[in-house]
């Protein structure tokens, strides 16, 4: 297989994904199954970091692997698993921690903000040492690719250092990855206050359209989306971003371009784009509600996509792990 080899991973969520979710980056995972190698997992040891129900933990991360497969990701054009049925990435993780610096830990932005949110008593050194599990999840499959946002840059950084680090200390052992920036990928705002991008941790869940919610109110909440008083339908992020977040959502889900929808509504108002858009929602969300369905409904199929997963994954990681142990005296 001489396609790159991309990785990704996504923390398993309480209740559904949200449609910034699926245009931001699940779409790109779907995109990205043919033109790559690609290693797909749900980062269920990730999400341990802060405080979890061990139920809503377990049920969660069924969830999101019903839901990654509901939204495209074929198992049998990729390698999908759960990241904890794959102890390899916990052992790197230990080497990886005695290959990096303190300080250069203590630098990782995302660890202050979150931090802040748990208390000193309350944050734990998993928290702290996130990061370097996330080196050990991409340097064990030899990843050439990662596809990251521009907050997730400093990331890729320090597992190029490490991976370097450990290269010239111990010989050449891992690929050193490469940003993947997503140019396609769209970057969804709150319904509600499109000035902020959709998240889960959203103040209202009118502001965000989860992939599991009801196509009915998933059509309501595209119908009362926050607009400027204006009538003309033209992509203005600055003057008119709750207008362009629309086009955004609506070029993404259906692959037409904004100009295209531009001139279609030229004339129409924001009442008719908002229809014809939250009946494409709709569209897009019933079948994707029914597929994760099937899924939970059938314990015994998702557990076989995943183990085989699993499978695949470790062989790759195993090979990976052995060596990195050769390396440092184990
Ligand atoms: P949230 O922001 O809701 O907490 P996560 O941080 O768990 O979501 O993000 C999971 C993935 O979805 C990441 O790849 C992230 O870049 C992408 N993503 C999250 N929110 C958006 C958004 N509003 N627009 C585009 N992509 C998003
Ligand atoms: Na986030």
């Amino acid at each position: 297989d001489r396609r790159p080899r991309v990785l990704s991973g996504i923390q398993p969520t309480a209740g559904s994904f949200h449609l910034g979710n699926y245009l931001g980056a699940l779409r790109q995972w779907v995109n990205l199954q043919d033109s790559h190698d690609a290693f797909y997992m749900v980062v269920d040891l990730h999400a341990i970091t802060i405080p979890q129900d061990p139920a809503e933990l377990r049920a969660s991360t069924r969830l999101a692997a019903a839901q990654l497969l509901a939204a495209g990701v074929d198992p049998d054009r990729c390698t999908l698993f759960l990241q904890s049925h794959v102890p390899e990435h916990a052992q790197l993780a230990w080497v990886m921690n005695c290959v990096t610096g303190f300080g250069e830990a203590s630098r990782m932005t995302q660890f202050k903000d979150k931090s802040a949110k748990q208390g000193t008593e309350g944050t734990t050194v998993g928290l702290f040492t996130y990061p370097i599990l996330q080196i050990a999840d991409i340097l064990l499959y030899h990843a050439n690719q990662v596809p990251v946002g521009e907050d997730q840059r400093q990331h890729i950084e320090i597992t190029r250092d490490v991976a370097e680090r450990f290269n010239a200390r111990f010989g050449r052992t891992f690929t050193i990855p490469e940003p993947y920036i997503l140019k396609e990928a769209a970057k969804i705002y709150d319904l509600q206050d499109p000035t902020v991008k959709m998240s889960k941790s959203a103040s209202s869940p009118k502001g965000i359209v989860s992939l599991l919610d009801e196509p009915k109110a998933a059509a309501k909440k595209i119908k009362s989306a926050v607009t400027d008083t204006g009538t003309e339908i033209r992509y203005d992020p600055e003057h008119k971003p709750g207008i362009s977040n629309l086009l955004t959502i609506y070029s993404t889900l259906t692959d037409e371009s904004v100009p295209v929808l531009e001139q279609r509504y030229a004339d129409k108002g924001y009442g008719a784009l908002k229809t014809d858009l939250a009946e494409a929602v709709t569209e897009w969300v019933e079948p994707f509600r029914a597929r994760t369905q099937q899924y939970l409904d059938d314990p015994e199929t998702l557990d076989a996509v995943l183990a085989k997963g699993a499978d695949k994954a470790r062989a790759v990681a195993a090979e990976t792990l052995a060596e990195a142990y050769d390396r440092v005296g184990f």
